[in-house]
This record gives C-alpha cells, sequence and structure tokens, in this order.
C-alpha cells in the first residue's frame, strides 16, 4: 500500500480535471492505496492570496504532501501555463517538497496547441520543487471526454488507457522503491 496525494488544480467548481482526479482517486484506492485530494480551489482564498504560511489548511495539506510518496498534479492550462491558483498553493510549499516523490502531471487543455506547455510550463515548476522522477505525464484536450460532476465518459478510449497506464507504471515504480529501501 502506497501514500498518494493528487492535487487537483482547476478553480472551476464544475471541473473536467477534479473528475479526472476522483477518476484517478478510485482506481488507486481499488488498488490498495492510501489516497488524498487536494483541491486547491478549496483552500481558504485569503490563505492562498496573502501568501499565509501559518494557515492550519495550509499546514494540514502540506503535510498530506510530506508524507505522500507520490504525487500526482491533475489541472488544466490556463493561458498556455497553470492556473494561478494552483501557483499559489505551490508557492506555500517548501522548495524541495517533491525531491524524492514520483510525480505524474496530467494537464487538460481547450486545445493540442497548448500541449507543450507540460513541458515548458508545469515541469519547470515540479522540478523547482524538487521533482527528478517522474511518471510519463498525460495530456488531453476538452473532445476526448465528457463529465458530469465526478462521472467520466471517455469519448477517446485511448485517453482512458493512457491513463490507466501511467497508473500502472506509478505503482511498480512506487513498489520497486519499497522493495530497494527493504533491501
Ligand atoms: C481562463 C481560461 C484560460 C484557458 N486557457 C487555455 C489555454 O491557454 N490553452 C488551452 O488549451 N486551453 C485553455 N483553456 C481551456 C481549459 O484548459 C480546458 O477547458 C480545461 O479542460 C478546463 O479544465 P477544468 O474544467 O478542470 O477547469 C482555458 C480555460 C479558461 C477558463
Amino acid at each position: 500500500m502506497s501514500n498518494i496525494v493528487i492535487i487537483s488544480g482547476s478553480p472551476s467548481t464544475l471541473s473536467r480535471s477534479s473528475a479526472i482526479s476522483a477518476f484517478l482517486e478510485s482506481i488507486l484506492i481499488k488498488e490498495g492505496n492510501q489516497v488524498s485530494t487536494i483541491t486547491v480551489r478549496n483552500l481558504p482564498p485569503e490563505d492562498l492570496i496573502y501568501a499565509n504560511f501559518n494557515s492550519p489548511a495550509i499546514q494540514q495539506a502540506k503535510l498530506l504532501v510530506e508524507q505522500a510518496e507520490a504525487v500526482i498534479i491533475v489541472s488544466p492550462v490556463y493561458k498556455a501555463s497553470y492556473p494561478g491558483v494552483l501557483k499559489t498553493f505551490l508557492d506555500l510549499l517548501p522548495e524541495k517538497s517533491l525531491e524524492g516523490k514520483i510525480v505524474f502531471p496530467v494537464a487538460t487543455g481547450g486545445t493540442y496547441a497548448h500541449l507543450l506547455s507540460l513541458e515548458y510550463s508545469f515541469k519547470p515548476l515540479f522540478s523547482v520543487l524538487g521533482a527528478r522522477e517522474s511518471v510519463e505525464s498525460v495530456y488531453m484536450v476538452d473532445s476526448q471526454l465528457t463529465y458530469s460532476g465526478q462521472e467520466i465518459t471517455f469519448v477517446d478510449s485511448e485517453i482512458e488507457q493512457r491513463l490507466k497506464s501511467a497508473i500502472g507504471q506509478l505503482l511498480e515504480r512506487l513498489q520497486r522503491k519499497e522493495l530497494q529501501e527493504i533491501r
């Protein structure tokens, strides 16, 4: 059993990336893992905007990240980059918060034109936070899936397969790490 945290980065209450987060969470729980989801829009807005490092809600979210062996970040693309609300939360994490953790970035966008925002925008940010080990990221466009609340319907079954395969890789890597630590 591994301890995994999902950070859901959309400011929208009706959110495609939240539905994807719930989908990934249910797969991971079925596989027997301990999973927590931090939905950044549910953190106190004033704490995020005024960078209140001492906020109990922020401290609690920080602890979840600290204790996790893997971090999955699911976010929409905003203006060819990550949404500001996701950055306000990541800004409150200590510098090397993702060090030693396996990171899996998932991004949703309206267009394929911004596929490379994962490489030029998201990944450099995760790297500053110490991320060195990652599972191949998944980028998808809105037309590839529909959602109602937390229920997802994959219009493009390849996306479902890519997400499941990435989760498989993540769990394999976690298992390998655990075995190495025991030896
Ligand atoms: C303010 C805003 C900016 C956006 N900027 C981009 C963009 O630059 N590139 C892109 O591909 N999609 C962009 N989109 C579309 C979203 O990334 C896309 O619809 C995403 O799936 C929304 O995810 P969510 O429902 O979890 O918020 C933007 C959407 C909004 C609301």
